[in-house]
């Protein structure tokens, strides 16, 4: 395992959106938050550690949304790390919040406009490089909140555009209106139900950012086969799961997410455990039989 001064996001290699290239182990800035992802964190000094940390350790590409908090992720970004040099800061818009854990979709045109914008202004920039639709709203018309991603395209008030929590058909669907660049759906060692997603975006070369991407459940349990892989690469289960995500696909841009600066040192410290092609199988096979 790399020490504090070795650890390197660029071990997890390289993937480009659009002319802007990002290391592939990126960062979920989610957690920065209050519980149920509401108001400020509990450690604000922490939380502002964990982001300036980021870059240092050659993270450059952060996953937010203006409804974490809300705002909250978004300002603390922008206190920590503005103005951004060398980093994509990717964010989204089409959920509302009216308390702690509570999200509601809403996919009016007029609102995701103006969400951009206000993102545009949270973190003190012309132009977001990556702007997710954060769901597609069933209430609304997809086509009317895929013109208005176009818009923003248009508009010039974002760089690429990305969906999330979509199936195949959805980003289809999107691809007639405007070129998505990525998809954000959950995914992980145990959470495979985005699978087609997955092997869809690496055909056609868009980026695949799966979230909750640390979790392993019974499969971390002592004894198990998570367990045996993480003693003989000396890691953790987590660790383990993380490597074995970004393995699975040279479009995956994983972004674990932590509100503390060891967590976020362990996470991505597994950007360089290479998983042999054995254990890789391994895993996929005993995830594949857990879930079944
Ligand atoms: N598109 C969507 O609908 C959607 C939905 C959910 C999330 N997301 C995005 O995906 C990102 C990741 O998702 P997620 O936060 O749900 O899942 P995750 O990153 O897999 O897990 C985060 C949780 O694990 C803990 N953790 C992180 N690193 C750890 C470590 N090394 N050791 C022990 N605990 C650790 C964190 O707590 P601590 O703070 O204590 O470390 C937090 O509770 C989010 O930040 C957000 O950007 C997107």
């Amino acid at each position: 395992m790399p020490d504090g001064s070795t650890i390197s996001a660029a071990a997890s290699g390289q993937f480009s959106i659009g002319n802007i290239t990002i290391n592939r182990l990126g960062f979920g800035a989610m957690r920065v938050t209050g519980p149920g992802i509401w108001g400020p964190p509990a450690n604000k000094a922490e939380a502002l550690a964990t982001l300036r940390r980021l870059p240092e350790i050659a993270v450059n590409f952060i996953d937010t949304a203006d409804s974490y908090g809300p705002d909250v992720s978004e300002e603390l970004i922008s206190e920590a790390l503005h103005p951004y040099k060398g980093l994509l800061i990717a964010t989204k818009a089409g959920l509302i919040r009216e308390g702690p854990d509570i999200w509601t979709p809403n996919g009016r045109p007029d609102y995701l406009l103006e969400r951009a914008k206000g993102s545009l202004k949270k973190l003190r920039i012309d132009r977001i490089d990556l702007w997710q639709l954060h769901r597609i709203d069933t209430k609304v018309p997809r086509d009317e909140q895929f013109d208005a991603v176009k818009t923003l395209l248009d508009q010039g008030l974002i760089a690429h555009a990305g969906l999330s929590e979509v199936s195949v058909e959805d980003i289809k669907a999107a691809r007639k209106v405007f070129p998505v660049a990525t998809v954000q759906n959950r995914y992980n060692l145990v959470d495979r139900g985005s699978e087609d997603v997955l092997d869809y975006c690496e055909r056609e070369g868009i980026g695949f950012i799966p979230w909750y991407p640390l979790a392993a459940g019974a499969l971390a349990r002592p004894g198990s086969i998570l367990d045996r892989l993480a003693k003989k690469y000396e890691a953790t289960p987590s660790q383990i799961a993380l490597a074995w995500v970004l393995k699975r696909s040279p479009v995956m841009l994983p972004i674990p997410g932590t509100s503390k600066v060891k967590h976020l040192e362990e996470n991505v410290a597994a950007a360089s455990i290479a998983l042999d092609d054995e254990d890789f199988a391994a895993l996929d096979t005993a995830a594949r039989q857990s879930g079944s």
